[in-house]
């Protein structure tokens, strides 16, 4: 959930960078799924640009939300080593291409949330995974890609 205080840490964390306000909000969405309104203010005040410009550059780039995805899903995905050996990290790779995010971050679009597990019991089975909790197993990017569009609807 959205939290003042840990987005002050995150802004303090970019704040020094060159042309700041992107990554700033770009790790926002990645913390929380979305970027809060609560958030402009405190980038507003880091960067020293108003309100509305920091309002306009959320709003001017498609790849940000302004309020929580509904349904986001949680996936979980084995990188242990028997799900290695069906070749999990290529997959992994593939999934988190096209979800545009990396671990422990949330989908482009919000959809979902990706977080590494290290072994689901279901070695024989491999790539294994996680959505909101229903063990998958072998796992392909369509079929996460379908799995995450058929919950959400
Ligand atoms: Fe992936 Fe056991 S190693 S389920």
């Amino acid at each position: 959930p959205w939290s003042a205080d840990r987005a002050s840490g995150i802004i303090a964390e970019h704040s020094h960078l060159e042309g700041a306000t992107l990554p700033i909000l770009h790790a926002l969405q990645e913390t929380f799924g979305y970027v809060d309104s609560g958030a402009i203010p405190l980038i507003a005040d880091a960067l020293n640009m108003s309100n509305a410009e920091v309002f306009g550059c959320v709003s001017f780039y498609h790849d940000f939300r302004k309020e929580p995805a509904h349904g986001r899903h949680e996936v979980k995905l084995c990188r242990a080593e028997a799900c290695q050996a069906m070749g999990s990290d290529a997959l992994h790779r593939e999934i988190l291409g096209r979800l545009g995010c990396d671990w422990h971050g949330t989908a482009r679009d919000g959809s979902a949330h990706v977080e590494p597990v290290y072994c689901l019991g279901l070695c024989a089975n491999g790539p294994a995974a996680l959505v909101d909790g229903e063990p998958v197993a072998h796992l392909t990017a369509d079929a996460l890609e379908a799995a995450l569009t058929e919950v959400r609807q």
